[in-house]
């Protein structure tokens, strides 16, 4: 089938080379000409494992290329997806939905045929709807543009395999012909056996951000239960792992620590609450604020930590950081909560030196005020607190022995929860963790 791909952030550029991948003509689309030509010469613009394989083979079957001019794709496909961001809007909780608007205005009156325009970006409930009309009064005489929603659920980190491999489709139509063409555009997923569900636009567009406030909302309870086991002298890990053997629960999701961030997580909550606002029925999901609030305070909390080992107070301390990016296996510092924790250290003058494994560029751009490298040796080197605060692989594989010999002072907090406690206790060190006993 011939697909374009509108907007070539992670989620659609990883989407147009998994797409030619299945065996689709595929053009990708994006305003950045910087991206668009690091794409045609196989240079993914961002970190994601696996992702450079797939846009070798995908160029390299000549299914795959891409361009800066919405008229091009207008002519090219039968099937438009829509992937640029939404994010929050300055000054409010709401989604900026001017990217989304403008790929339609550039879009639809360039159609020379009808089509079919698949949203994927993560919008507030109402969006097909509301594109419809608008599409409505763009579109060429003679020429049918209909709009269905079919939310993406990939994480980073696993990008392609969450794209070809999904849980569950979820396709948002108001025609027999839109859930045919999404069918077949899906066909060898679901010969493999992935749920298709298909629904109407609302109940799709719905079921992302329900999906991705339910993920908040559990990161949200565990860690609110980490503040009681330091109240009470009760140990989170062993909880969530006693919580998580009830299969109606599970432990995924359930990793006490510095909460989440990212580009998605903590922008959808609020733009949900925002939208529930505009429908009348914000008190039904006013809990989402508390989500919100108990994953700042984890921020909050680990730096009162932080500023505790230091005897109260943080200035000339020098403090090193291990992890810049939101989460691991990316190079996406958005919304990092290692990097809100060093920042703050830093505002409250510790001399504050950052690792990152692949996020360096990203945290020196986001903050260029922090000192970061890719060098743990050097990061670490005359620390007096050492914080975990982003679960890299590599970190596991420190050798505490080892690190106790370089820094001032073997003081750990693990923001995350995610070393060996006992063997860093046992080469010598303080460790300290948010809902750990000490
Ligand atoms: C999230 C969702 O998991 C995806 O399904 C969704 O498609 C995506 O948002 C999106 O809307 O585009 P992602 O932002 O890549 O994916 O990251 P997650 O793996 O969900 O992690 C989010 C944050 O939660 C990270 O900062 C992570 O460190 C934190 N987290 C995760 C915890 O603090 N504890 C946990 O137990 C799990």
């Amino acid at each position: 089938m011939q697909l374009t791909v509108i907007g070539t952030g992670y989620l659609g550029a990883v989407h147009a080379a998994c797409m030619a991948d299945i065996g689709h003509d595929v053009l990708g689309v994006d305003v950045d000409s910087e991206k668009i030509t690091a794409l045609i010469e196989g240079r993914p613009p961002f970190y994601e494992p696996g992702f450079d394989d797939v846009l070798t083979r995908a160029l390299a079957s000549g299914r795959l290329r891409f361009t800066t001019s919405l008229r091009e794709a207008a002519a090219h496909g039968e099937v438009h997806f829509i992937c640029v961001g939404t994010p929050q809007q300055a000054g409010s909780l709401a989604a900026d939905m001017r990217y989304v608007d403008a790929v339609v205005d550039g879009l639809v009156p360039h159609l020379p045929a009808s089509c079919l325009l698949v949203g994927k970006s993560t919008v507030p409930v109402g969006t097909t709807a509301r594109l419809t009309s608008r599409i409505a009064d763009l579109a060429p005489e003679g020429v049918r543009a209909e709009v269905a929603w079919n939310p993406e659920f990939l994480r980073e980190g696993f990008a392609v395999e969450d794209t070809l491999r999904p849980d569950r489709l979820v396709a948002g139509i108001t025609s027999r012909e839109a859930d045919e063409t999404l069918r077949r555009v899906y066909a060898p997923m679901l010969e493999a056996g992935v749920p298709y569900i298909s629904t109407d636009p609302s109940t799709a567009e719905l079921v992302k951000v329900a999906a991705n406030s339910f993920l908040a909302t559990k990161i949200s309870f565990i860690n609110a239960m980490a503040e009681v086991c330091d109240a009470a002298g009760a140990d989170v890990a062993t909880l969530a792992d006693a919580l998580g053997h009830d299969t109606r629960i599970g432990r995924r999701f359930l990793n006490a620590g510095l909460g989440f961030g990212g580009g998605c997580l903590p922008k959808d909550i609020r733009a949900f609450t925002a939208r529930a606002e505009e429908l009348g029925v914000g008190p039904a999901i006013a809990f989402l604020h508390q989500v919100d609030e108990i994953n700042e305070r984890q921020r909050t909390r680990t730096v009162a930590l932080a500023r505790q080992m230091a005897g109260g107070d943080l200035t000339g301390r020098r403090v090193a950081v291990l992890g810049a990016t939101f989460k691991p296996d990316s190079d996406d510092v958005r919304d990092s909560p290692a990097l809100a924790v060093a920042m703050s250290l830093h505002r409250q003058g510790a001399d504050v030196r950052v690792h990152d494994p692949e996020g360096t560029a990203n945290a020196r751009l986001a903050h260029p005020e922090l000192r970061c490298s890719s060098d743990l040796l050097t990061v670490c080197q005359g620390a007096e607190i050492v914080l975990h605060l982003t679960e890299w692989g590599q970190y596991r594989e420190v050798d505490p022995v080892k690190l106790a010999r370089v820094v001032r002072r073997p003081v750990l907090i693990d923001g995350r929860n995610a070393l060996s406690h006992d063997t860093w206790r046992a080469a010598g060190w303080t460790v300290k963790a948010l809902g750990r006993p000490a």
